[in-house]
């Protein structure tokens, strides 16, 4: 069937690890590779396919890994090579994919790249970073923002020139208009791929090429207060350039010299926008992240909206994917709240498309409150009291109730949920109502079902904090039917086919329930019902 000749990356579950948080092997209060290996039975019982890494290199840490020395190395911090071989080789054995996050639009200022290139201005490493004079009067050559704060422009008195940083000015843009790095960080790309790698995800991959004439960027009139500084600017000039998509193209080209491999990239662009990076024919990003459920109003005609023109906006060929959290936004327990969280759940693991899944949401685990001593992140740091702050969602795992989670035995470098006591693995694990049962009854059921994974999406028409639709493949059909409110709400019969048998509730008491003609949803409440009576036998 056509269902098995569909690569890997488009019927498996993805899910993130921050190395940092996720499990500390040798009591130093940060998490390591020899714990992701500890941990990767959890993984298998949950059920994910591939794991993706945020940063493990070489780094000052000025941005917690983001922020690159040595693109081929491990940092001690996490361990060692042998250690990183160890993983991929276990992972491998356990049927798991592993996906390195890959770095390219800037390295460290401590990256021996930089440190030539800021030597001389005809140092042969000098046109590697984007370097430019002064204006007249001595200011930067443009009124380019940095995305942390403040001018994106950092001068250097020894050559007397500026060097351009979207983020942090350690973390100096690489100049992609030079074909000398782009031979460099796809021979990076090639030293992981070699070594049994199964992809990239490329960090803001949107923003590697910039305009040739670093034009201005325009007033943005949306601009709201309380809204990080940089987007007082539209971003026209500075990301988002057609040339990227010739940088992307050649990524992919490495990426295909090998089996089975997947490039995602991170794009926070409009649907519109973000398509365009599947690239001509296909040939860009197999899976441009799409980052719409990150920032959606919780409400079911939102949520349908954002479905509808992402569906609509894809181009013919191009694979779909979803995802509710990551490292850099709050987590979705806290923005849709805790009975939410379970129906998140479901509509992450039905809708079409690859999911990925943040560590510890399948735990339900919340922001966590962080005291003004204790901020890690630079960006809180360097743009305070909005609530830009990345650590409540960068937090340990909370693995079970002893003192530090079973994440350390020794202070974490962030604070551990305090609700981490009951809020665990192991008693989660323990209990068939928990969020954590319902993730991996989801994901068991995705993995059962082909529907699921690679049926169309077909909406239906529903009104209220009703969201209905359909996966639908030659002639089979489930219906998925969430209630994103907290009052009860009634399916009159005719609204949908919905005549059949729920295969799975985010309450746990509903499992082969037989529907007929209609269905009465309580408060918070999603089912999956099979309506072509093939799989509930
Ligand atoms: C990406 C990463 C974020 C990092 C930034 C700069 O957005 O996800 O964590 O700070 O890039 O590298």
């Amino acid at each position: 069937m056509a269902e098995s000749i569909k690569p890997w990356w488009q019927h498996g579950v993805f899910y993130q690890i921050y190395p940092r948080s996720f499990q500390d092997s040798n009591a130093d209060g940060v998490g390591d590779i020899r714990g992701i290996i500890d941990r990767l039975p959890y993984l298998q019982a949950l059920g994910v396919d591939a794991i993706w890494l945020s940063p493990i290199f070489p780094s000052p840490m000025a941005d917690f890994g983001y922020d690159i020395s040595d693109y081929t190395g491990i940092d001690r911090l996490f361990g060692s090579m042998g250690d990183f071989e160890a993983l991929l080789d276990a992972a491998h054995a356990g049927g798991l994919k592993v996906i390195l996050d890959l770095v390219p639009n800037h390295t460290s200022d401590q990256h021996p790249w930089f440190l030539e290139s800021r030597r001389s201005k005809d140092n042969p490493k000098r046109d590697w970073y984007i370097w430019r004079d002064p204006t007249t009067d001595g200011g930067p050559p443009n009124n380019w923002l940095s995305e942390f704060g403040g001018s994106a422009w950092n001068y250097d008195a020894s050559t007397a020139q500026y060097y351009y940083h979207a983020f942090l000015s350690q973390q100096p843009d690489l100049n992609w208009r030079n074909p000398a790095v782009r031979h460099a960080i796809q021979d990076v790309m090639r030293f992981w791929l070699r070594k049994g790698v199964d992809g990239f995800r490329v960090d803001v991959i949107w923003h590697l090429i910039k305009d040739a004439e670093f034009r201005d960027n325009p007033l943005n009139s949306a601009f709201q207060e309380g809204r990080p500084p940089h987007e007082r600017l539209s971003p026209l000039h500075s990301t988002d350039q057609p040339e990227v998509h010739d940088v992307i193209a050649e990524m992919r080209r490495v990426i295909d010299e090998f089996d089975s491999r997947v490039l995602i990239g991170e794009i926070y662009l409009p649907p519109e926008r973000l398509v365009t990076y599947y690239g001509r024919d296909l040939g860009g990003a197999q899976l441009p992240f799409n980052f719409a459920l990150l920032s959606a109003p919780w409400n079911a005609r939102s949520i349908e909206k954002i479905i509808h023109d992402y569906e609509g906006a894809l181009p013919a060929g191009a694979w779909p994917n979803w995802v509710l959290g990551n490292h850099d936004r709050p987590r979705v327990a806290s923005r849709v709240g805790h009975d939410q969280a379970r129906v998140a759940a479901m509509l992450l693991l039905t809708l079409r498309g690859t999911p990925t899944l943040y560590y510890g949401d399948e735990l339900g685990m919340r922001q966590v409150a962080i005291a003004p001593d204790q901020v890690r992140d630079p960006f809180e740091k360097n743009v305070p009291d909005i609530g830009v702050g990345r650590d409540g969602c960068r937090t340990p795992m909370q693995w079970d109730a002893t003192r530090y989670a079973g994440f350390s035995t020794s202070t974490p470098w962030l604070p551990v949920a305090k609700d981490s006591v009951h809020e665990n693995v192991v008693n989660l694990a323990a209990d068939m109502r928990s969020i954590l049962s319902l993730y991996k009854a989801l994901i068991g059921l995705r993995r059962k079902l082909p529907l699921l994974q690679l049926g169309d999406y077909v909406p239906v028409t529903a009104d209220g904090d009703l969201l209905l639709y359909r996966r639908e493949r030659s002639g089979s059909s489930l219906t998925i039917a969430l209630n994103l409110g907290d009052q009860p709400v009634s399916i009159a019969s005719g609204a949908a086919r919905l005549s059949g048998t729920i295969l799975l509730s985010t309450f746990p008491d509903r499992a082969r329930e037989t529907i007929e003609g209609g269905l009465d949803l309580r408060g918070n409440e999603g089912v999956i019902i099979d309506t072509s009576g093939i799989y509930a036998g």
